[in-house]
């Protein structure tokens, strides 16, 4: 069983010894190994139970340590680098030869970002390498937002979790590709998408209706929690399914249909990034409510609510 504590030196000892920990970040927990290391990526593989085509986020100290894993930084890239790193920002660009073929699912480019947790932060910078790290969680399941969450889930497989507190944002990093002719968002995140789009007037989005995805995080059914999740208020209705059996998520009102107690609101003054905070937490705890269905509402689409309303689509499409 893994044990959890604020142990820095711990950490490091277990990832210097080529195996697996959790981190915190100010996004979601990691599963971290030495990025540098065919052992710890296995490791890593094996643990998440994730496909080798789905590439990984390498997370390094400082925004100049960057300059060591690519092979191009174009200006523009530099410019929101020092903008918003440490942050919920990871950019992906074209990568030196040194990055293992792992890390970057054969690309050549790799996916790289500065985390803001003050404990992954020492971490980092106590350790001669970056650690690869993936969200915590098993392979197209729901992220983990605190050490337990980790533990909960991959507990059983890995020997520590540093324990950093609830994640400040909750969601991921936004990911922005630069190895192309225009900055693409390539996932949407804990970094509103307006932010980057008043620094960049050739920014694109890739929204969520890709089939064929060039982030694999963008995989339609993914952050599936195992009790089935519509949109569609009406559905359970349809399928016979009582009130009492039915789990609600609303953003700052209950639904009318469904009891007060089933009910998990993200956030009762309305504010995004609360409702951001609280979204995985609140998924993991309608789905072990003993509920037949879990009915959602999207919140308003904009800001941190562009990137909650696309987990939440994910979330639904594992029903079809
Ligand atoms: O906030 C985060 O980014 C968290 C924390 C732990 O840092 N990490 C995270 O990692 O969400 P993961 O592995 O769950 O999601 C990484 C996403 C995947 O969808 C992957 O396909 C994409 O990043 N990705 C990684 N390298 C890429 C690359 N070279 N090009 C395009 N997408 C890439
Ligand atoms: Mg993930």
């Amino acid at each position: 069983m893994a044990r959890i504590g604020q142990d820095i030196q711990e950490a490091a000892r277990w990832l210097e010894a080529e195996d697996v920990v959790g981190i915190p970040t100010e996004t979601v927990y990691g599963l971290a190994g030495n990025a540098l290391s065919e052992k710890a990526l296995l490791r890593i593989f094996e643990v998440k139970q994730r496909p080798f085509f789905d590439p990984l986020i390498l997370h390094v100290a400082t925004v100049e340590a960057i300059g060591q894993w690519v092979s191009d930084f174009p200006p523009q890239a530099q410019h929101l680098a020092r903008m918003f790193m440490p942050g919920p920002l990871t950019l992906v660009l074209r990568k030196k030869a040194i990055i293992p073929d792992l890390v970057s699912a054969g690309m050549d480019t790799v996916a790289i970002r500065v985390p803001r947790h003050p404990l992954t932060q020492a971490l980092l910078a106590s350790l001669p390498f970056p650690l690869a790290a993936p969200s915590a969680n098993p392979f197209g399941y729901i992220s983990p937002t605190t050490a337990a969450h980790v533990d909960k889930q991959l507990g059983a497989l890995i020997p520590y979790i540093l324990d950093g507190g609830p994640c400040q944002v909750g969601l991921e990093s936004t990911i922005l590709d630069f190895s192309g002719e225009v900055p693409v968002v390539l996932r949407k995140g804990g970094l509103a998408v307006e932010q980057l789009a008043a620094l960049l007037d050739n920014l694109s989005v890739v929204e969520t209706s890709s089939s064929n995805p060039r982030a694999p995080g963008m995989l339609e059914s993914h952050y599936a929690p195992a009790t089935p999740l519509t949109l569609d208020e009406r559905l359970p209705a349809k399928l016979h399914i009582a009130p009492e059996k039915t789990g609600g998520l609303c953003f700052d009102h209950y639904f009318e249909h469904l009891p007060e107690s089933n009910q998990y609101m993200l956030s009762a003054k309305g504010d995004l990034e609360e409702a951001a905070r609280n979204l995985f937490k609140a998924l993991r705890q309608l789905e072990t409510g003993g509920y037949d269905m879990i009915v959602a509402e999207k919140v308003p689409d904009t800001g941190l609510g562009k990137a909650i309303n696309d987990r939440l689509m994910r979330a639904a499409k594992a029903l079809n």
